[in-house]
């Protein structure tokens, strides 16, 4: 088989990033691993900033969305007994939307499928070959049958899991990492929205998270610790840590309901540089991870394949390299302000064990400080909806 563009990994890094080059007519085919049944209800983040958001409306994909999606113009921070509005609109101009990313996922495979476009679940043995030349190549096994892809670049978005990162060659690969000495609790519950805006609360217990997937569904998070066995966690216990972390002295209340999932989400930092090595580049969480707090993964993923698309357009039309040779370093601007906002707000709201109470008095007061400064709300406002994605 032959192709432009290889994509591997169809989470929303691949998806978008062959419907968008399908739209400036360059084929691709995307390889992947897991079924389909599985990349569509796999439970993650939902806060899409507003470039997702105008990104998917723009390229047709936001019909869904703008249906059963909501719109949100501020969040709060809890601490101290008290919630604090942060009103994002008001401060920039700009809203998020709160629409779950496996529903995001369905809408592009949808799109995909309806334009016969090229998409392969339960691919097998991904490998990449040929990378030092001009005609790599993808192997892979599919339906029994081994394949080869031949194309003009490959495209890594297999998350961070995934092979493409690891096939770059390790003298040019910069890594950087932390990983936090915590993790997420997570539920989705079935009841009414216990706020209209996300609350992200720290408390001595630690952080807690109160978040929403639709009327009727709520998503909501707890520290803990990363090894967490969710087993040992019944209904009551949970109800009991989120109620003591969410205290308040303003009459609000949490609505509980029935708990029909509970996970640990692991807490990690991650960027590799370059980006791109050849004709071999990197997308979304295949390049950089980011701690959950600032809901930044998925927009960050939006955002890399939007500029991907554009300078692949470019090499296709005007023969220009220009555009792939910078894609790396006009990626990793937005990547590390994301990365330093979402470091910022998981230190900012979480709690560690061996924090001496000088500490904790200062995670106090930059909290206090936050809610209380127009430029400090600002600044977490401004990094919160996201700057406009770079459009055609
Ligand atoms: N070959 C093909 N596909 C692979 C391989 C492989 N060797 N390894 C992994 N994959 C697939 C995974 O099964 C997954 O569906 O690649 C996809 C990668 O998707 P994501 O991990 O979602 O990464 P990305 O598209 O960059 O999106 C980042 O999604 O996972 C969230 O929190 C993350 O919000 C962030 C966003
Ligand atoms: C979620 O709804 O899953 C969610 C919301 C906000 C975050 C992270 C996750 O910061």
């Amino acid at each position: 088989m032959r192709t432009q563009i290889a994509i591997i990994g169809a989470g929303p890094a691949g998806l978008m990033l062959s419907h968008l080059l399908h739209l400036q007519g360059i084929e691709s085919v995307v390889l992947e691993t897991r079924d389909q049944q599985a990349v569509e209800s796999t439970i993650r983040a939902g806060v899409l900033e507003q470039g997702t958001v105008d990104l998917l409306n723009q390229t047709g994909l936001g019909e869904r969305m703008r249906k059963e999606g909501t719109q949100h113009h501020g969040i709060r921070l809890a601490f101290g007994g008290q919630q604090h509005r942060i009103d994002l609109t008001e401060l920039t101009d700009r809203a998020i939307t709160v629409y779950a990313q496996h529903e995001v996922l369905k809408d592009m495979i949808a799109a995909r499928q309806a334009v016969a476009g090229q998409l392969y679940f339960e691919v097998e043995d991904v490998k990449l070959k040929e990378l030092d030349g001009d005609r790599p190549q993808v192997h892979y096994r599919h339906n029994g049958q081994q394949q080869r892809l031949d194309c003009d670049f490959i495209i890594g978005c297999d998350g961070f899991h995934g092979i493409s990162r690891a096939a770059m060659p390790g003298g040019l690969r910069q890594d950087y990492t932390r990983v936090y000495p915590f993790g997420w609790f997570g539920i989705l519950v079935e009841a009414p929205p216990s706020s209209d805006e996300l609350i992200y609360a720290r408390h001595p217990r630690g952080f807690a998270l109160i978040s929403t997937r639709s009327p009727g569904v709520q998503r909501m998070y707890f520290q803990c610790d990363p090894a967490e066995n969710v087993d040992q966690w019944s209904d009551d216990r949970i109800w009991n840590e989120l109620e003591s972390r969410l205290e308040n002295h303003d009459g609000w209340s949490l609505k509980k309901g029935r708990i029909f999932q509970k996970n640990v989400v692991g807490m990690r930092s991650f960027v590799t540089e370059p980006m791109r090595c050849k004709r071999l580049l990197l997308a979304g969480d295949a390049a950089h991870i980011v701690p959950p707090t600032g809901a930044k993964g998925l927009n960050l993923a939006m955002a890399d394949v939007c500029l991907l698309s554009q300078a692949l357009d470019e090499f296709y039309r005007h023969k220009s390299w220009r555009r792939l040779d910078s894609y790396s370093d006009d990626a990793l601007q937005r990547v590390w302000r994301a990365e330093h906002f979402s470091w910022w707000m998981t230190n900012m709201l979480h709690t560690h064990q061996d924090d001496s109470a000088f500490q904790q008095r200062l995670q106090l007061s930059e909290l206090q400080y936050t809610v209380r400064s127009r430029s400090a709300m600002t600044m977490l406002a401004e990094n919160y909806v996201g700057s406009p994605f770079q459009m055609m």
